[in-house]
């Protein structure tokens, strides 16, 4: 049977990436060019500022794309973009070009939903099949989904205020560490003593999220220890990053008790923090068989997004589908 190989942009935030994946799970060539240095300076990304980025670097990734893999555009089955949710105008670069390929070369425009995009990431390079039960952590969102089938997929729960994400975020900018705080708070939080701090976490309904009121502690936390002489950040960020990590893995793991659900996979930039991981790996000692994307396909790419273009057919939009900044 012919391979479907999929071309996909993904430029919803601060990463112009390019991928080509066969079939939904065989990764031919994956590029990202990241802005983090750029917005490093404001301390988070700048919308405008990204955009015009996007648009100064797509033409060189997509073709050092194509290079890598020794593809010839005309043997692309598809070509795909993200559509949303992002910042509109980074969104219309990727989608524009995309669109413009798949006019050149005769051949379909897939308009790919981000976040089902961070759930297909954990098709590349596995055999993971549905169903199973997603725990989605990123830098907008924080949501416990339920993948019934390829194209099936409810959201169960999810965060009423901040995404965990940018709580991370938030967090670290109480410590002074630079833009992207996630990351590098993670990697504090390995040095530190996570039982040192008491962390209290929040009481919503079974299967949502808050995080407001954990950043809200944090600060309060750190004013409090102000004045003394030997505060440990790292075992401030280890408690932290335990609690977080506890709280949506308790989460993840009710329900999928409560549905007869063997497998969990994790999805999304904060999927790539090592406690989150370490403890969502430890259910596998219970029972459960768990995924979670390498660490590169976790953050923002392209091949979760060609994948998606695979796996969810009924996500094929035409060429005037519009862009959009929200779920
Ligand atoms: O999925 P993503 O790349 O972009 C969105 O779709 O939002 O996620 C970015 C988020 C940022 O908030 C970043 O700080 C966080 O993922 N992040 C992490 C880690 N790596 C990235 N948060 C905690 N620990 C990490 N290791
Ligand atoms: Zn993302």
């Amino acid at each position: 049977m012919k391979k479907d190989l999929i071309f996909a942009i993904e430029t919803s935030c601060d990463e112009s990436a390019c991928a080509i994946v066969e079939d939904g799970r065989k990764v031919i060539s994956s590029i990202i060019s990241t802005q983090i240095p750029i917005h490093r300076e404001y301390g988070g990304v700048i919308p405008e500022v990204a955009a015009r980025e996007h648009l100064l670097t797509i033409n060189a990734v997509i073709e050092e794309c194509f290079n890598c893999a020794d593809v010839d555009k005309n043997d692309i089955t598809a070509f795909a973009s993200t559509l949303g949710p992002g910042l509109v105008g980074c969104l219309l670069i990727g989608a524009n070009a995309a669109k413009t390929l798949s006019i050149m070369y005769n051949k379909p425009y897939i308009g790919v939903n981000h976040l089902k995009g961070h759930v297909c990431a954990n098709y590349l390079e596995t055999d993971l099949e549905p169903p199973f039960v997603c725990l989605l952590v990123s830098g907008g969102h924080t949501q416990i989904i339920d993948i019934k089938s390829y194209s099936e997929q409810t959201i169960i729960g999810e965060t009423i205020d901040d995404a965990v994400g940018e709580c991370y975020d938030k967090v670290a900018r109480l410590f002074n560490i630079p833009y992207p705080g996630g990351p590098n708070l993670d990697k504090l939080a390995q040095n530190g003593d996570k039982k040192a701090f008491y962390i209290p976490k929040p009481k919503v309904s079974e299967f949502d999220f808050s995080f407001s009121g954990i950043k809200t502690h944090m600060l309060k936390l750190v004013n409090s220890l102000k004045e003394e002489k030997e505060i440990s950040i790292e075992d401030i960020a280890a408690s932290f990053q335990h609690t977080v990590a506890e709280y949506l893995i308790e989460k993840v793991k009710k329900f999928a008790l409560q549905k007869g659900y063997k497998t969990i996979a994790l999805a999304g930039g904060v999927a790539a923090n090592s406690e989150i991981r370490k403890q969502a790996f430890e259910l596998q000692n219970e029972g459960f068989k768990v995924y979670a994307p390498t660490m590169k396909f976790c953050t923002d790419n392209a091949a979760m997004i060609a994948s998606a273009a695979h796996f969810l057919k009924e996500d094929k939009k035409y060429l005037d589908m519009e862009v959009f900044s929200r779920a």
